[in-house]
């Protein structure tokens, strides 16, 4: 199935290699439930409706923020050669997988008129800090410090020790070189905020941390980054379009309802699985959207993410024929981000004589193809996600579609897609244990 933008496909979805697990009879028998679980959505009458803002934010996005994020990212190109991200969980990923997606992953060694990027707070690795000091040397930076809840320990002790670096760099000016994402009234940042005079852009009430790359958690990186977000909102805004048929010609619905169907066959992890590099980390943004969402009361699919075709010369055995616990989601692109015709030494040539001509993409298509087929009469299903390509209206449809899917799955599971209570329990014991 495919929905289209203009007279250009947008995203598919092949379930295929599901068939021999999840029957489509299966699937239109479960229309009710996923209607259901849509109309929670559409009608905010489901578990945590408080947090649904992210549904209409690429339509309705507030002028006010837009505009900030905008004047704050031409600030930030005009003040610093680098940009340190500070941030965790929901605060982080949105914006370095949509980095990496639009740009590559090599994006802070081929930037040239935009500043490099780096992400910290994430852990509570001084080495991790350190060394980015150490890349910043002697020149300009800025920092943009996230957490809705302004309260998280990871990035409260990293941002103590970059404010204290941009303390002694700039002195009475150090503020100017200061962003802070954080909530619009409360929490220990809002106060520092408004009491060191530093710049406050606002995540909405109403959106948590894993639903808000589109806010300015994500949205001030790509700015930055040269990602146009009108761009990207164009995206997401059409797939919330697209999206919101209440039917199996829906995508969301076939992806939700596949992958529910297989947990009830007692598949209990998801995974992730993409050909391309720069599709590696928003499989880990995907993993906290799916992870967080689903995971509790003791249900859901544990989401985990692997590179191909890198992966397939370690975790393929397993996946292969190890314990059949597993379905696999794959995403592609139909154009690849860039081609190549492939060279070999004469010697290499004779060995594999159909290669002749051909093109890297058309290697990795195969290889693709075959691993899917192999892992399917292996034991485990394959959903095939096909997106046109990686640019930046695709990452607004992509991170939409998953959104959107997450919550629908979530309700059919029957649990809030979005709390996260068990993310206390560690919390709770490290700070009673700090506190001795
Ligand atoms: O999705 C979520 O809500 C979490 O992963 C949070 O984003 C994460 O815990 C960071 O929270 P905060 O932004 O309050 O620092």
């Amino acid at each position: 199935m495919k929905l289209k933008k203009g007279s250009m496909s947008a995203l598919s979805i092949e379930t295929r290699f599901c068939h021999e697990w999840v029957s489509s009879e299966a699937l239109e028998k479960l229309s009710g439930e996923l209607q259901r679980a849509h109309t929670l959505i559409r009608d905010k009458t489901g578990a945590g409706n408080d947090f649904l803002g992210w549904v209409d934010l690429p339509a309705d996005y507030p002028a006010d923020q837009l505009a900030l994020i905008k004047e704050c990212a031409a600030r930030i190109k005009k003040q610093a050669q680098v940009l340190v991200v500070i941030g965790i969980g929901g605060s982080h990923l949105g914006g370095e997988a949509g980095l990496q997606f639009c740009r590559g992953q090599n994006y802070n060694a081929l930037a040239t008129d935009t500043p490099e990027i780096y992400f910290v707070g994430h852990n509570l690795s001084a080495s991790a800090w350190q060394e980015v000091a150490r890349i910043i040397g002697q020149r300009d930076f800025a920092i943009n410090v996230i957490s809705k809840s302004g309260t998280t320990l990871e990035p409260a002790l990293c941002f103590g020790y970059f404010q204290d670096l941009a303390q002694k760099k700039y002195g009475t000016t150090a503020a100017e070189h200061i962003y802070v994402t954080t909530d619009k009234a409360s929490g220990l940042m809002k106060q520092q905020a408004d009491e060191r005079g530093w710049t406050t852009l606002v995540v909405p009430d109403d959106i948590g941390g894993r639903y808000s790359a589109f806010s300015p958690v994500g949205a001030l990186v790509w700015e930055v980054a040269g990602i146009s977000l009108d761009t990207v909102l164009a995206g997401a805004n059409q797939a919330r379009q697209d999206l919101a048929d209440m039917s199996l010609a829906n995508p969301t619905w076939v992806y939700a309802g596949t992958r529910f169907l297989l947990g009830q066959q007692g598949k209990v992890m998801e995974l992730y699985a993409s050909y391309e590099p720069r599709l590696s980390l928003l499989g880990r943004w995907w993993q906290q959207l799916f992870g967080e969402s689903e995971g509790k009361d003791g249900r859901g699919l544990y989401p985990a993410t692997i590179d191909l075709t890198q992966d397939l010369h370690s975790l393929g055995q397993y996946i292969q024929q190890g314990q059949r616990l597993m379905l696999e989601t794959t995403l592609a692109l139909e154009q690849p981000v860039a081609d190549q015709t492939i060279v070999l030494d004469p010697l290499a040539a004779a060995k594999w004589p159909y290669l002749h001509d051909q093109t890297i993409s058309f290697v990795n298509d195969h290889a693709m193809r075959a691993t899917i087929a192999a892992h399917a009469a292996g034991g485990v299903p394959n959903i095939l996600l096909t997106l046109a390509r990686a640019d930046e209206w695709h990452l607004g449809y992509i991170m939409y579609f998953f959104e959107l899917a997450c919550a629908l799955s979530a309700y059919l599971l029957g649990v809030n897609p979005f709390d996260q209570p068990g993310v206390n329990a560690y919390k709770d014991r490290m700070m009673q244990s700090l506190a001795g």
